[in-house]
């Protein structure tokens, strides 16, 4: 399929653009490289701009003969969230709105939505399946539940056919060590305890005294190439059945953030210094999937489903950048 990928430059959304192509589809990447890596995407068809353009769009799907998308852009940032929510509610829900009704004028009727466990909030039931209630504790994921709410809308008034993906956390780096994750500032766990490790500055640990087994917030980490998978099987899934679908990615096991860091400590070999921290404001106790839905619906197998591994290809991904700007 011709497929319009939006935030195709992104950390998870380069990843799924090579996927699709190595599984014979054409991207075209639309990213207007606010956070994106135009690197990353060398070689695509990449057109720099807004996903909210309608024109933009109009032309994008005319000119390129779209046939479905794989929308990734937003902004997805649980503490940024809650400090400026209305950033959230304009990119992840206006904008994403006027993609939506680019996509009904034309009779783009394929759609794949990044989704994420922030739709949930904190859990009543652990391992969380699709059914389990979606009360999010932040704007992020309050603005990605509105949107799978309209997509369900749509669906029923229009026929737009979707694919809806949860992703609990994103991890890793390609076994090539080609595409990893790179943000500027860098928020996200796993790259603070890695560069905590090349540095020896130590890593915040945010929030000493949830109610879990020590303490620290439990997340469940699924490697980016597991994810990227997941997208090629949703658009097989929407062209032969179209529907509307909902599915959890996410190994099913839960680490604590200070288990992150021992396994990061015996992954990379070195001692990683952490200092305690407040709780970040939005961030949910315990998140951790139930995807056997993906796996029974899909056939979504996780390749690389163990913490170690995931650790592992992002520290040689850390690594690599360290030499090279070494050098
Ligand atoms: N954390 C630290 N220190 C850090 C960074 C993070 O203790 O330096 C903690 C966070 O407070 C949280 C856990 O580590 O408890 C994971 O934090 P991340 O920032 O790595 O990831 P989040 O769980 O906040 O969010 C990520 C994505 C979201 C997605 C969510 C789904 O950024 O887009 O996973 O679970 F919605």
């Amino acid at each position: 399929m011709r497929l319009l990928v939006t935030g195709g430059a992104g950390y998870i959304g380069a990843v799924v653009a090579r996927r699709l192509r190595e599984s014979g589809h054409l991207p075209v990447i639309v990213d207007d490289l606010s956070t994106g890596h135009r690197a990353a995407v060398k070689g695509y068809d990449v057109a720099v701009g807004d996903f909210g353009d309608r024109r933009l769009i109009a032309d994008l799907v005319a000119a390129k003969k779209i046939d479905g998308v794989i929308h990734l852009a937003a902004s997805a940032l649980v503490g940024e969230s809650v400090r400026d929510p209305a950033r959230y509610y304009r990119n992840n829900l206006e904008r994403s709105l006027a993609l939506l009704d680019v996509l009904r004028e034309r009779e783009v009727t394929r759609f794949v939505f990044s989704s994420t466990a922030a739709v949930y909030g904190e859990p009543v039931a652990i391992p969380m399946d699709e059914g389990h209630p979606t009360r999010p504790t932040n704007p992020y994921g309050e603005t990605k539940l509105a949107l799978e709410t309209a997509l369900q809308w749509y669906h029923a008034a229009h026929g737009m056919s979707f694919v809806s993906l949860r992703y609990f956390n994103a991890a890793g780096a390609t076994r090539d060590c080609q595409l990893g994750e790179v943000h500027d500032p860098e928020t996200h766990l796993i790259p603070n305890v890695l560069r905590a490790a090349l540095t020896a500055e130590p890593v915040p640990v945010f929030g000493t005294d949830y109610a879990t087994h020590d303490g620290t917030a439990v997340r469940d980490y699924i490697h980016v190439e597991d994810l990227a998978d997941a997208h090629v099987l949703a658009l097989e899934r929407l062209e032969k059945k179209g529907g509307a679908s909902v599915f959890n990615l996410g190994n099913g096991s839960g680490f604590s953030v200070m288990q992150v860091i021992e396994t990061a400590r015996r992954v990379t070999g070195r001692s990683i210094p952490v200092r305690a921290a407040p709780r970040r404001p939005g961030d949910p106790e315990t998140l951790v999937a139930s995807s056997q839905r993906a796996r029974a619906e899909l056939g979504w197998s996780p390749g690389l489903p163990d913490l170690e591994s995931v650790l592992e290809t992002a520290w040689r991904f850390a690594c690599g950048r360290a030499d090279g700007h070494r050098s």
